[in-house]
């Protein structure tokens, strides 16, 4: 059974779009309140939740993610850069998982891997300070064989394959590579004894093919999961989902 992450940060886009100088805590007229969106996803068989929390606080906000913290029932994965001061604020909030994703200001979401190659020793550092605090950590990495392996080396539990590459050549010949890259990441990974999730760019057309990848634990969807739920509801949007997950 592959289980479904719903990213619910585009549902804080929409709501930053409107209300950005608002005080969004305690104003009762600011909508859409993700939270409220992530408990519904729950509702209709979301198995975890997850949420980042940018520098530019371009989306979420830290009291969503407190609301979060104190609501979710189901698994709050937070993303977040390595910094000191995100690994401070996460040891603080105790979600149940964080993964690490790369940041930068000037890109549209995430579009490239954590290069944990060249970030060994602060990536280390993230990790064993997750670890001593029970808190498991994902690697969101592209499917190259030395960021697998290092991903092991440093006692991540899990790793996040970035499909986004994938996603992107789909109308392209490049997608059969693409996807054998995949598959080859999700071997590798298995083989090292991590659990392989994915994401990033799946939608209700691919997922015909990222569930034929091996060894996937979890697939962590955003964009397209929140754009569907525009036309049929967050429910609809999630459970549409999971039946193509899992038919
Ligand atoms: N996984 C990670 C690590 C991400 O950074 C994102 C985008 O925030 C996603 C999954 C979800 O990607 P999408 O919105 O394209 O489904």
């Amino acid at each position: 059974m592959l289980l479904l992450g719903v990213n619910i940060d585009h549902a804080a886009t929409v709501r930053q779009a409107r209300y950005r100088l608002a005080d969004q805590a305690n104003d009762p007229a600011v909508e859409p309140d993700p939270v409220a969106l992530a408990m519904a996803a729950e509702r209709a068989g979301a198995d975890g939740i997850t949420i980042h929390l940018r520098e530019d606080r371009r989306h979420i906000q830290e009291h969503d993610v407190w609301r979060a913290r104190g609501t979710i029932a189901t698994r709050l994965n937070l993303e977040m850069s390595c910094t000191p001061a995100m690994t401070e604020f996460a040891l603080r909030l105790k979600p149940d998982s964080v993964c690490l994703v790369p940041e930068n200001r000037t890109e549209v979401t995430t579009e490239g891997g954590l290069d944990i190659v060249g970030n060994r020793d602060r990536v280390q550092a993230t990790i064993e300070a997750m670890n001593a605090a029970g808190i498991s950590t994902s690697l969101f990495i592209d499917p190259e064989p030395e960021q697998i392996e290092l991903g092991a080396k440093l006692r991540a539990p899990w790793i996040e394959l970035h499909t986004g590459a994938y996603a992107n050549s789909y109308y392209t010949p490049r997608r059969a590579a693409e996807l054998a890259r995949l598959r080859h990441g999700a071997e590798l990974g298995h083989r090292c004894g991590l659990t392989v999730n994915a994401g990033h760019g799946i939608n209700y057309v691919n997922i015909a093919e990222v569930r034929t990848l091996p060894h996937l634990h979890e697939l962590n969807i955003g964009h397209s999961i929140i754009s569907r739920a525009l036309f049929t509801g967050i429910e609809e949007a999630v459970r549409e989902m999971k039946a193509r997950m899992n038919p």
